[in-house]
């Protein structure tokens, strides 16, 4: 058991808007307790001091603003060292550097270094949940999953399934992928913290054989969840065209092969067409914006007011190794940049909302992590709004809480994370000063 204290902010509902106070909670002088990994209360410290039981130990972080942890609903664990690759569009992309890359989690002791050094760098920046794409191969997620509930962090993950338009080293034996993922599945979907999502790489990866196995697996586990890329890139589009002439989009694949539903996350959905968005709508799947990968792989910029309008689900995502930063407030930074060029707003509340409450919704895990409140695992981040001299300079001219999450989500990243904690332990070393 602990306490935390420090200025605590948690979502309530989607804000209507920038301004709109009756979409958080927000106190001031504010504790959570924690008890067995979850967070056994949380409200004002005034209230809470009196009934904590004696000798427990208090975390006070004054002046810095306590969240619920980032979640990042789209990022790729076998691209760490991908990151940052020059000059090239998707397709290019994949084969010039991301396949290169991944076919090295062939072997299991690359793929659990890579999985300690993943997670290290997701706490390092206050996320503290993400859906990760693992190599084709069943020991990546393996790997992955071990790694993570060694921590008791809730991470969801599948390995990347591919037979066909890759090198031979990613393309699954005819007959072994979906055993290979049902495998897996059994063993870690719902073991402590971890969840599977069946993971078809994207329409271009795989036969129609393949994606209907795939389809097939997902309706034979109703809570497994589903992730996949669409509609990132023109030469991508027209490559499915060619390969699936019969159906009439991009996104018409995947409903064909019933992929779409509330449990399927689809990266990018940049060029969709009417009938695409009306699609994503119907199956109420979700729409994952990937700004910081859209802009460096030069993929095109996400409708976020057109798709929302549409009554389509959104969600907000990193894609590393295509995007270019590990972290959610610069992932926010970029989504607002890539509305502002066309003509869209994102206020700072809507941002914080999506990397916490509404990512968590999107995965169908509200009531377990993405806000403060009693029964949720105690998934933190202690940001520090003045982490940078020019944030703390900037910070001298802040008129109010709204104003401080925008210069946070502009000029922040992980050097403004004190600390982390999953499942009520810290994940830093930092130091904590105790009250
Ligand atoms: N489409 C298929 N695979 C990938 C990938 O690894 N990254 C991105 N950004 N798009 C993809
Ligand atoms: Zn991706």
């Amino acid at each position: 058991m602990r306490a935390i204290r420090g200025r605590v902010l948690t979502f309530l509902r989607a804000p209507r808007g920038a301004g709109d106070a009756q979409s958080y909670r927000y106190i001031e002088d504010g504790m959570v307790v924690v008890k067995g990994g979850r967070i056994e209360a949380a409200g004002p410290t005034a209230e809470l001091t009196a009934q904590l039981p004696a000798g427990i130990p208090v975390e006070h972080f004054p002046d810095l603003l306590i969240m619920p942890g980032f979640i990042d609903p789209h990022i790729h664990y076998p691209q760490t060292q991908v990151i940052a690759s020059y000059g090239a569009q998707l397709l290019e992309w994949l084969e010039k550097y991301t396949f290169v890359e991944e076919q090295k989690f062939a072997d299991p002791a690359h793929a659990a270094r890579n999985a300690e050094f993943f997670l290290d760098e997701l706490a390092r920046n206050g996320t503290t949940t993400a859906v990760a794409y693992c190599s084709a191969h069943p020991g990546s997620a393996e790997a992955l999953f071990t790694a993570a509930h060694n921590r008791n962090a809730g991470m969801i993950a599948g390995n990347a399934v591919m037979n066909r338009h890759g090198p031979p080293g990613l393309l699954a034996p005819a007959g072994t992928a979906i055993a290979d993922s049902r495998d897996l599945i059994r063993r870690w979907h719902g073991k402590g913290r971890q969840r599977y999502a069946v993971t078809p790489r994207f329409a271009i990866t795989s036969t129609d054989e393949q994606l209907a196995e795939l389809g097939a697996l997902l309706a034979e586990f109703p809570t497994v969840l589903m992730q996949t890329h669409l509609a990132e890139n023109l030469n991508e589009i027209a490559t499915v065209k060619k390969l699936f002439p019969s159906d009439p989009s991009y996104t018409a694949v995947y409903a064909r092969f019933g992929l779409l539903g509330p449990r399927s996350l689809l990266g990018h959905c940049i060029h969709l067409v009417r009938d695409e968005i009306a699609l994503l709508r119907d199956t109420r799947s979700v729409a994952v914006f990937c700004p910081t990968s859209n802009l460096f792989i030069g993929s095109g910029l996400f409708d976020y007011d057109g798709l929302a309008a549409a009554g389509v689900r959104i969600a907000l995502a990193t894609d590393v190794g295509g995007g270019t930063s590990y972290s959610m407030l610069r992932t926010a930074a970029e989504a607002y940049k890539v509305m502002q060029l066309q003509g869209q707003n994102l206020p700072a509340l809507a941002a914080f909302d999506l990397m916490t409450r509404a990512n968590a919704e999107a995965l169908g895990l509200e009531k377990e992590i993405g806000a403060i409140s009693p029964g949720a695992f105690a998934d933190l981040v202690v940001l520090d709004p003045r982490a940078t001299p020019a944030m703390a300079h900037r910070m001298e001219t802040v008129r109010d809480l709204e104003e401080e999450l925008f210069v946070l989500m502009t000029l922040g990243d992980d050097r403004a994370v004190r600390q982390t904690y999953i499942a009520g332990e810290p994940a830093l070393r930092s130091a904590i000063a105790s009250a």
